[in-house]
């Protein structure tokens, strides 16, 4: 039998809607996949000699188990570009994958019974990793009407003694919604008065749109900082998702422990990525700046086509790659009589009938909503949008009780 702690974790929600579609795609049927969170460009050719010259000089073995040096320094200087942020070398670790880096964070922060303050919408993995510490996670839900972001009133009233960390993810999955400079600012006021830390997952930082001012939470002043764990990595920035790079930065005591952790896990992470990642961080950003630019046209055009569906509201997001409408006056509706009533039946309904596979909302704390990826060619998203507001105009009332037909 397996364990207590294997048998709390689901398998992924995003996942198991992208593995029917891949089943129905191998049936030979055509399913656009608007249900995956990376990047559809390929990783820059720089990059990738990079990592091809790494191998031919059989850049292949063990490397420091946080990662190498060269690369902590290149993870310094994109963080001192960006954020204007000195970091030593002690105070970074790299990692395979920003999920990694996440695993390693809270298992060195999190003791039994701690909470983890997380609010919804939430990137699915957050709870997980969580629970895989025995801590607890403390879902607070975020208003659309606030543009899904987390106001100061509301992390202060689920602050309790158990609170070990708060979880920030601006730009975010799956809403898009990236908080601005007073938004922080209003959570920082919050934070400078208890002794907790904040986990800032920068993960989409790079991508945002409408020259939005993208701040993180760590660059609100030497107190803040000194609370924070920023958290990014290459998979999204730089089309690099294959390459398993991500990476922590913050105090020297809490990177150690995730290196004391991590040198039993996972070791190092691949050596030859490691040579990869540090042309990314380090090298021309001409591929970042085009991609952005691609984004922000999917965007818009998805919004337009979206809004256009009658019962549907959807938030405009200033950054990652997500839209996460609004669906719920759908709910009740119902096709061949079979009715929708939450986020999952949407799902698969939108699979089955429109051939267009997305991710229910519920996988991320909000029922209400589905969540759609724009990382894809604009081609698709053209089928895709078509067939999502053709498909949701087929839903209908049930007929109401008694009435006749003649
Ligand atoms: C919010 C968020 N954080 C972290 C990650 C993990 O990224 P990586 O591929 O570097 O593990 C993802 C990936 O989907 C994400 O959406």
């Amino acid at each position: 039998m397996i364990s207590k702690r294997a048998n709390q974790i689901g398998e992924s929600p995003t996942f198991k809607v992208a593995a029917r579609a891949k089943a129905m795609k191998a049936e030979g049927i055509d399913v656009v996949d608007l249900s995956l969170g990376e990047p559809d460009f390929p990783t820059p050719e720089n990059v990738k000699a990079a990592g091809i010259k790494a191998i031919q000089e059989n850049f292949t073995k063990y490397t420091e188990s946080g990662g190498m040096p060269a690369l902590k320094k290149a993870v310094a200087d994109r963080i001192k570009e960006d954020y204007g942020l000195t970091y030593g070398l002690k105070e970074i670790i790299v990692s395979a994958g920003a999920k990694s880096s996440l695993f390693h964070l809270i298992q060195a922060l999190v003791d039994e019974g701690e909470e983890v303050i997380i609010p919804a919408p939430f990137w699915v993995t957050y709870p997980h990793l969580v629970t895989l510490a025995k801590g607890k996670s403390v879902i607070v839900p975020t208003k659309e009407e606030n543009g899904f972001v987390l106001t100061a009133e509301e992390l202060k009233a689920h602050i309790s003694p158990a609170t070990k960390a708060f979880l920030l993810n601006s730009p975010s999955n799956p809403t898009g919604a990236t908080y601005s400079r007073a938004q922080l600012e209003a959570l920082a006021d919050v934070i400078r008065k208890v002794d907790i830390y904040v986990i800032a997952d920068d993960i989409y930082n790079k991508l945002v749109f409408d020259s939005f001012p993208c701040v993180s939470f760590s660059q609100l002043g030497e107190d803040i900082r000194k609370k924070t764990i920023i958290v990014n990595g290459v998979s999204k920035s730089y089309s690099m998702t294959g390459w398993r790079i991500g990476y922590a930065a913050g105090p020297a005591d809490v990177i150690n422990g995730m290196d004391k952790i991590q040198s039993h896990t996972t070791s190092n992470p691949t050596s030859i990525s490691q040579r990869a990642a540090i042309e990314a961080l380090a090298g021309p950003q001409v591929e970042l700046a085009r991609m952005v630019a691609e984004f922000q046209r999917r965007r818009d055009f998805c919004l337009m086509k979206l809004r256009a569906a009658p019962r549907l509201s959807c938030f405009k997001p200033q950054g990652a790659f997500y839209l996460f409408p609004n669906v719920r006056s759908y709910y009740g509706l119902e096709f061949n009589g079979a009715p929708i009533r939450n986020s999952t039946e949407m799902a698969y309904y939108l699979l089955n009938e429109a051939r267009v596979a997305i991710v229910p909302g519920e996988a991320f704390g909000a029922d209400d909503h589905i969540r759609l990826s724009y990382a894809t060619s604009m081609e698709n998203l053209e089928k895709g949008m078509d067939r999502i507001t053709a498909a949701l105009a087929r839903l209908s009332s049930r007929p109401a009780m008694g009435s006749s037909t003649s």
